[in-house]
């Protein structure tokens, strides 16, 4: 047995790596049930958000401002983000050079920083300025995800429609033509259960970062980085790419077989906090089945099926179920939106979650600053470069 090396830290030293189970702050925004698979934004369900009829923007408004908005209240708030949804040609240029070079959340978080650029009063940390800009990037996520998707396509940039809602316009802007009443639906619902998740690696990543009294962009460049990855936003295009893989239902045996071969993590199954299924997976499954079948994409969904079942037997036990990623790229590939424009999708959702977390916690702010054990050598002696 290797010796035990000392342990320099000054008190206790027990700790989960990356951070399981720790606590940050206290925060009204949402909470996250991992054992009896429910999301409660600000009280609220994401069930009762999604029948409710108030659309992204309701929903925007709660995690934001703390309540539900009243009739009035909504209309000024949509109203406030519509006359915000255009962007400058500054990005616009930017998306035409460098959208169809680099993976789509790059380019997002590229425009983000050029926003900051252009604001010249970004670098006023305060929650009214931070306001200000949350309500701007929140309206204008929707128009640059659907700028890189057009501009990748060889297609032109188009404006927003100030007259449409969030959703309706986000769609329009990304496919050219007016979405049908069920897309416009589906989109909406889907921005609003993917709007706020608890202390998630994006989540946590802005607020560390904004922490540091910096600028409310450089913070949402964090989120969106952290967002990206495999293992977090980026496992609904992984997905996908799964089940694009196994592409015959009849070969998802296989698949799995060997992925367990390879103790492979599957992506779209597990999750940190939920031990059940995600709510956000269960609300997503018959509309993925809906949608694949509308597109003559159903043998995706029965993948998706065949999978689930075969990773919950094997990993159930286990606590391992489908998450938010898993049905969510075969209801957007149903709509004709290019895969790897799927994280890009769920950061318009997220910045909303972001933006109230960054606000709920700047007026008591505390630098975010942990320690690591250090297990390394004390007191080394130093030899010159020429006797090593
Ligand atoms: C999101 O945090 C959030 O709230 C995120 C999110 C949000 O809304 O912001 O909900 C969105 O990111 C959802 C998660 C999307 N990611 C994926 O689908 C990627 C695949 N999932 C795994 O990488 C994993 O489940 C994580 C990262 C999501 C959570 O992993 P943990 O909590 O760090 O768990 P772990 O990696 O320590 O795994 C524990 C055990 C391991 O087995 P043992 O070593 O104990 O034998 O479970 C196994 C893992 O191998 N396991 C999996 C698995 N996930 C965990 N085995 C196979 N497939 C998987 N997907």
């Amino acid at each position: 047995m290797a010796e035990e090396k000392p342990r320099q830290f000054v008190g206790k030293t027990e700790f989960k790596k990356g951070l399981e189970g720790a606590i940050t702050n206290e925060s009204s925004i949402s909470y996250v049930d991992g054992a009896n698979g429910k999301l409660i934004y600000r009280g609220f369900s994401i069930d009762d958000l999604c029948a409710g009829g108030g659309g992204f923007e309701e929903t925007a408004y709660l995690l934001i401002d703390g309540e539900l908005p009243t009739k009035a209240q909504l209309g000024a708030f949509s109203k406030d983000l519509a006359g915000r949804r255009a962007i400058p040609q500054e990005v616009k240029d930017l998306i035409i050079m460098i959208g169809s070079r680099t993976h789509p959340m790059n380019t997002l978080r590229t425009a983000v920083s050029v926003l900051g650029c252009l604001n010249t009063k970004e670098f006023e940390v305060n929650v009214e300025n931070d306001l200000d800009i949350a309500m701007s990037l929140t309206a204008q996520f929707p128009t640059v995800a659907a700028a890189i998707q057009r501009v990748r396509n060889g297609q032109s940039i188009l404006d927003p429609d100030p007259s449409l809602g969030h959703s309706e316009d986000f769609m329009r802007m990304m496919t050219g033509e007016a979405a049908d009443p069920r897309t416009a639906e589906v989109m909406d619902m889907a921005l609003i259960i993917h709007a706020e998740h608890g202390m998630n690696a994006s989540t946590f990543s802005a607020m560390v970062t904004n922490s540091s009294l910096t600028d409310m962009y450089s913070s949402i460049c964090a989120g969106i980085g952290s967002l990206k990855g495999p293992l977090h936003g980026g496992a609904n295009e992984a997905t996908l790419n799964t089940f694009l893989e196994i592409e015959d239902p009849a070969k998802t045996d296989e698949w799995f077989a060997a992925a367990k071969e390879k103790k492979q993590k599957v992506m779209g199954f597990g999750h940190r906090v939920y031990k059940a299924y995600d709510p956000r997976a269960v609300i997503f499954d018959p509309i993925a089945n809906e949608f694949a079948e509308r597109a003559g994409s159903g043998h995706l969904h029965e993948i998706a099926k065949k999978l689930e079942a075969l990773v919950v037997a094997d990993l159930g036990g286990k606590g391992i179920f489908p998450n938010v990623d898993f049905f969510s790229g075969v209801i957007y590939n149903a709509m004709g939106i290019d895969t790897d424009m799927f994280t890009p999708i769920f950061a318009v959702a997220r910045i909303a979650g972001w933006s109230a977390r960054i606000l709920e916690y700047l007026p008591e702010n505390r630098l975010f600053r942990p320690r690591a054990v250090y297990v390394g050598d004390l007191e080394s002696n130093y030899t010159p470069i020429d006797q090593r």
